[in-house]
């Protein structure tokens, strides 16, 4: 059985997120996408919100399912019993950051693998930071967020 993990901030989960999501489970068995809540960057959203959001998002998906982890991702893979590593690049300049962690994280654990999903070119300039700045001064983010997490991130800035 092919296991992977998609691990992430997801603050808020963008549809570029939920495309990366939808491709990586048609390339694995099961697909866990793992909800970082030790992230140094103080989130808008609580760690519970965003599984839930995720949850929401991902219900027609049914190899997927919706973790919270702390510490370090390759840990969390090996709970998981996963041996792949999931990460969507949206353009060249995610890519030295990226290739950097991967490196770090074959080191620590070198049978994981990590596969890099690159994003579908119409959310490539998307990013959970842009939505909430858009959303905090008054702009439209319903063609960057599902219909649900719009009403949460309205609901969470007012
Ligand atoms: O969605 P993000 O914020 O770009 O996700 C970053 C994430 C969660 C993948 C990365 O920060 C991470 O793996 N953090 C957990 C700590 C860890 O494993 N560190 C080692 C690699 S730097």
């Amino acid at each position: 059985m092919k296991k992977a993990i998609y691990p992430g901030s997801f603050d808020p989960v963008t549809l570029g997120h939920i495309d990366v999501i939808e491709r990586a489970s048609k390339l694995f068995d099961h697909l866990i996408i793992g909800v970082l809540c030790n992230s140094a960057k103080t989130p808008l959203f609580s760690v519970e919100e965003r599984v839930k959001m995720l949850r929401e998002v991902t219900k027609h998906l049914p190899n997927v399912e919706v973790k919270s982890f702390g510490g370090l991702t390759v840990d969390f893979a090996r709970e998981c019993g996963a041996n792949g590593l999931v990460r969507g690049l949206r353009a060249v300049t995610d890519f030295e950051y990226e290739l950097q962690i991967a490196q770090l994280n074959r080191v620590i654990a070198p049978e994981i693998d990590t596969v890099f999903l690159t994003t579908n070119l119409k959310y490539a300039y998307l990013s959970s930071s842009s939505v909430k700045e858009v959303a905090a001064y008054g702009g439209d983010i319903s063609s960057f967020v599902t219909p649900c997490v719009e009403e949460e991130v309205h609901k969470k800035l007012k």
